[in-house]
């Protein structure tokens, strides 16, 4: 019978001893010892990178040293009342808690804590990682961030004051232009009228229907251009202002873009009230008319579909087409602004728009705005 021959308990333990001691030396983290006072027990290599300390400045020397003066009295404190009662103050798990590098310059740690009884005495060990360059890179990332969302906020307020600005301005040529464009063509026509009656009172006898006739078409050319005229006011302020309503504007734009292109075009409202207010309801029908012009420019569509509802305070306006679609990288492509525009216009009134689309299947665009 064999005999199996088991090492004495004491070899073991070196054995084992000799075992940790390897791993503390190759750890990339710090592994310190202290005993009940705080008195450094053992430091291995990583602690020494990290606080910029030999072994032999440490061992002997209160963990204290380690620490920012502030924290000092703290530690004393908490280690001692541990020691008599067990409570911990901090989490032993892992905390992050600020170092004393020897050079003076104050590190940032992630320590985990452990209590171990070597030769019957307690001591406590310390697992420190060095988190100081990823915590000033968390730093540096997050200023930029608020950095950026302070620039997108500013570009968003600008772009905001933009668009009012551009309002008041077309209101105000829609204004010139009704007053001194319209009211010379008005005083044009009376003119024209005039002529045209007295013509036909006496030259006509005479036998001069070929002034009659030029009278008469240039009648007609003075109606066309007030009509241009009227058209070219309600672009710029979209009758909405005169209070016809959003939807009634809505109408007019896309019966307009019907006679212009023969597109086919659907319009379903759902007894629809829309009441908001009118810088929203200008923003609305903005939005509106840019996809309605996408869809002229780009979509080589045949049908418009325009669907309007209000439901649980949100009024949804979408506009569908049947056409070519957007290709997605047309969709992140910069440098064109409709798009873009649309969706800063519905932020304003805490809105979204939503573009639905992909090549061959049509596009939709979708308002989302919540109604106060
Ligand atoms: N309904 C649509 N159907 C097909 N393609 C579209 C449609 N709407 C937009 N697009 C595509 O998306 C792109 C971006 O649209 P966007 O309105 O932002 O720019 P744009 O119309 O080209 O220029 P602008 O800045 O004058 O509006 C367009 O260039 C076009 O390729
Ligand atoms: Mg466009």
């Amino acid at each position: 019978m064999s005999k199996k021959r088991t090492k004495p308990e004491h070899e073991t333990h070196d054995a084992d001893r000799d075992r940790y001691r390897m791993v503390a030396e190759w750890a990339s983290d710090g592994i310190l010892g202290i005993d009940t006072q705080s008195t450094i027990l053992f430091a291995n290599p990583a602690v020494q990178r990290i606080f910029g300390y030999t072994s032999d400045e440490l061992i002997g020397q209160k963990l204290t040293m380690l620490m920012p003066q502030e924290f000092r009295s703290r530690h004393k404190r908490s280690l001692g009342a541990y020691v008599i009662n067990g409570k911990k103050n901090l989490n032993w798990e892992r905390v992050e808690l600020p170092g004393l590098h020897k050079s003076g310059k104050m590190i940032v740690l992630e320590i985990s804590f452990g209590e171990f009884v070597d030769d019957g005495a307690r001591n406590f060990v310390g697992v420190i990682r060095d988190i100081t360059e990823r915590k000033q890179a968390e730093d540096v990332l997050k200023k930029s961030e608020i950095h950026l969302k302070k620039s997108r906020d500013q570009l968003r307020a600008l772009a905001a004051y933009m668009h009012t600005i551009a309002e008041n301005e077309r209101v105000s040529l829609a204004r010139d232009i009704h007053d001194e464009i319209g009211a010379a063509l008005a005083s044009l026509k009376m003119g024209v009228s005039l002529l045209g009656r007295r013509i036909s009172g006496s030259t006509l006898a005479q036998g001069k229907q070929a002034d009659f006739g030029s009278v008469r078409s240039m009648n007609a050319r003075i109606d066309a251009t007030m009509n241009a005229v009227r058209n070219v006011i309600h672009r710029l302020r979209p009758p909405v202002i005169d209070d016809f309503g959003l939807v009634a504007s809505l109408e007019w734009q896309l019966e307009e873009l019907r006679e212009r292109t023969g597109l086919e075009c659907q319009l379903s409202l759902d007894g629809v009230v829309l009441e908001i207010d009118d810088a929203c309801k200008i923003a609305v029908f903005r939005i509106f008319q840019e996809a309605l012009t996408n869809i002229t420019r780009h979509a080589n569509a045949r049908k418009v579909f325009v669907t309007i509802d209000e439901e649980e305070d949100i009024v949804t306006l979408s506009i569908r087409d049947d056409g070519v679609g957007i290709a997605p990288k047309r969709l992140e492509a910069t440098g064109t602004f409709g798009l873009v525009g649309m969706k800063e216009r519905a932020l304003m009134f805490d809105g979204q728009v939503e573009i639905d689309s992909s090549p061959g299947a049509g596009t939709t665009v979708r308002i989302r705005i919540p109604v106060p």
